[in-house]
């Protein structure tokens, strides 16, 4: 049996604040976090949930370079980004912090002394690949190459992606930077190491013996294969000027690693939080939290206190960090607790293929809500109930409508919106009475005591589709319930039995409004408004008596609205169109040719020139036939542009002509010249035109 514990502390993966996330993110840690937490609230329990961004590592400054800015702008925008988006789709965190904050940066300097004067590090010179063009050293994944074993030219520094080798940057042939495209150069550095394999012994003890039974399958196999793999000293420093500082002498450019310094946000933030609550600047989120009196040293307790249960949530790439580097940090700084549990999930694909924002293939947390904005409690649900809680799971938008259109409207909206109408209509909206219940009605409410503990089972074993099948399924047996019963016709003869009907079924609601809550919190909200019922006490759900005989309800609204066809079809065409742009943006621009003296430059003699006339030359899909006013004379120029520009858009244009071009005959005309084109990637072709109208026959040089 699980042990009791007094307090939780619930982590959600810090996410790197160098792009958007995407809707995998969310189904990977987030939702399902946050779905944990608001069930534990709801159930009066301490908890402090933290998130907040990961603004360290070496992708930052690299974003910074792509994006022509600085890593503190990066930073500051995706923060600011990412942060809103939370909100906007209900992600209740006590503290969304910064890894930039200076509290982090002293809890990390602390922590990595801390194992530095114990002697828990190893200082060790090593040579590593240096891009002397860039004058950095060069982070694994930033060196590509040939890989050894299958001789794919674009294996990465860490890993072929062909043939899934793991690989090291100097086990490449041909290295290059991708930063500069130049051949990296070896360098000696000196870094400081934790000794993973010292700790193999008590890593053993603790997962592969005390949690072989309740950590998740996926999760306990990775940390075995690891484990069993044999574990590697890691640096925990790197060359970078970007992060946090290495706190120690003669350590001038090195800064700690980021996946050092990331996890030790969660107690950052903690801290913070507890300063915060201290200098009471925040708002306690229910009554039943315990914070009034919160002290900045109670963080302690969170973190040092083994009544405290953590559980850290994260998506499966950050599986071995949580379970293993992480865990082996605590235990090397003594005095901190472990995690309990890392429920992590596996990926979520989308529409057949894996989510990727610079492929263009996902679905961006911000574009979500600026497409849909009023319904955050929608996209919750289709992800609750596709989570790759066991294997990777798939996104598709039919899913989507289908979960939308099937059961959030048919099935929970329908369930309530029939109860309160139908109370409107028969009992002046207010709840009636129930009297001798017959059999069904028995059966109903003796189903209905059984749901939130199911449904609470289902949580605590992190079983989070199964659990929102659940309350779907409650708001089923309302829906059932009412087609049984069929209270409308039972009107004309029994109304006391419709009484009876509608006082359970307004109860069913009731309940629904608070097991929904930790699923879809804004629903939640909606209903308990009609319901004019503001309890939110998990440990009151099953009950038949939460509403009042009398009790008067508020005003009916539609829950959930049906989503058309036409709504489904832009966001898979515009999910297309990103994919292909994206491919067009990460094609490679054509190479430079040779080189060309002046002299052959100067051989050219290009005007500008006006279109005069354009028509359409019978029998070529490409061409256009032009009569161009070049200054010098009006002339005949074959154009191959038929495909992107109409004769009549073309008319009347300025163009650049080159005009001592031999004569070619073309179709059987004679063109005098060429017309100067800019050819996109995608081949689309632009005419150039001086930047103001200038006279037909100005130079060009
Ligand atoms: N930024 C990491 C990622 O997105 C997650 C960091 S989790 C933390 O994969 F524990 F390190 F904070
Ligand atoms: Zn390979």
């Amino acid at each position: 049996m699980s042990k009791d514990f007094k307090r939780y502390l619930v982590t959600a993966a810090l996410p790197y604040a160098n792009g958007p996330k995407h809707i995998g993110h969310l189904a990977g840690a987030y939702i399902p976090s946050d779905v944990y937490v608001r069930y534990l609230r709801s159930a009066g329990k301490e908890v402090v949930f933290v998130c907040g961004s990961d603004e360290h590592g070496t992708a930052i400054p690299n974003q910074a370079l792509k994006e022509n800015t600085t890593a503190q702008a990066i930073i500051d925008k995706y923060d600011a980004q990412i942060k809103d988006c939370f909100q906007q789709l209900g992600m209740s965190f006590d503290i969304y912090h910064r890894t930039s904050e200076h509290i982090h940066h002293e809890t990390s300097q602390e922590i990595f002394l801390n194992l530095y004067n114990k002697g828990l590090l190893t200082e060790e010179v090593s040579e590593q690949y240096y891009d002397d063009k860039a004058n950095v050293f060069l982070a694994d994944r930033y060196i590509v190459g040939t890989c050894p074993k299958c001789a794919n030219p674009n294996a990465y520094g860490d890993q072929c992606e062909r043939c899934g080798s793991t690989l090291s940057p100097r086990e490449l042939i041909n290295p290059t930077s991708t930063l500069t495209g130049n051949a990296p150069v070896l360098k000696t550095t000196k870094h400081w190491y934790l000794p993973l394999q010292n700790y193999e012994g008590w890593l053993t003890d603790w997962i592969l013996k005390s949690h072989k039974d309740d950590w998740k399958v996926n999760v306990y196999g990775q940390c075995k294969s690891w484990i069993d793999a044999g574990l590697q000293p890691r640096a925990m420093t790197r060359d970078l000027d970007w992060g946090i500082k290495v706190p120690l002498p003669n350590a001038e450019g090195k800064v700690l690693y980021v996946w050092f310094d990331a996890p030790i946000g969660y107690i950052s933030a903690t801290r913070a939080f507890f300063n915060e609550l201290e200098e009471k600047k925040l708002k306690y989120a229910t009554p039943q939290r315990n914070f009034v009196n919160a002290k900045a040293t109670d963080w302690k307790h969170y973190w040092q206190d083994s009544e405290t249960k953590l559980i850290h949530f994260v998506g499966k790439d950050n599986i071995v960090f949580h379970c293993i580097i992480f865990p082996i940090i605590l235990k090397a700084a003594g005095e901190y607790i472990l995690p309990e549990n890392v429920p992590a999930n596996e990926f979520m694909n989308l529409e057949g293929d894996k989510m990727s924002t610079s492929r263009g293939w996902s679905i961006e947390m911000h574009e979500y809500l600026a497409d849909f904005p009023q319904k955050p409690d929608v996209l919750r649900y289709a992800l609750l109930t596709n989570l790759p809680e066991t294997k990777d799971s798939e996104f598709t938008w039919k899913d989507f409508q289908a979960k939308n259109n099937n059961e959030l409207v048919a099935i929970f909206g329908n369930f309530v919106n029939r109860a309160l109408v139908l109370t409107q209509k028969y009992f002046d909206n207010k709840v009636p009475a129930q009297s001798s219940l017959t059999q069904i009605d028995q059966r109903v409410l003796s189903e209905l005591k059984d749901f939130p503990a199911k449904i609470a089972a289902s949580i605590d074993a992190y079983r989070f589709r199964e659990a929102t099948a659940s309350v779907m399924d409650l708001a089923r047996l309302g829906n059932k319930y009412l087609a049984e019963t069929e209270p409308w016709k039972l009107a004309k003869t029994n109304m006391a039995g419709v009484a009876t009907i509608l006082n359970i079924s307004l109860q069913i609601a009731a309940n629904l409004s608070i097991v929904v809550e930790p699923f879809l919190p804004f629903t939640a909200v909606k209903l308990r408004e009609m319901l004019q019922f503001n309890q939110l006490n998990w440990n009151e759900a099953g009950s038949a008596n939460l509403l009042v005989v009398g009790h008067s309800l508020g005003a009916s609204a539609l829950l959930f609205e049906k989503m058309e066809d036409n709504v489904i079809e832009k966001q898979i065409k515009k999910l297309h169109d990103s994919k292909k742009e994206m491919e067009l943006a990460n094609q490679p621009v054509i190479p430079a040719k040779v080189e060309i003296s002046f002299d052959d430059f100067s051989k050219m003699d290009i005007r500008v020139g006006t279109v005069l006339a354009a028509e359409r030359v019978e029998k070529s899909k490409k061409l256009l036939k032009l009569q161009v006013d070049t200054g010098i004379d009006k002339r005949t120029v074959m154009s191959g542009i038929a495909e992107h520009f109409a004769p009549e858009q073309i008319i009347g244009n300025q163009v650049t002509i080159l005009v001592n071009l031999a004569p070619r005959k073309i179709m059987g005309v004679e063109s005098q010249g060429m017309i100067l084109m800019a050819e996109d990637k995608d081949g689309k072709l632009r005419l150039l035109h001086p930047n103001e109208a200038v006279s037909a026959g100005s130079t060009i040089s």
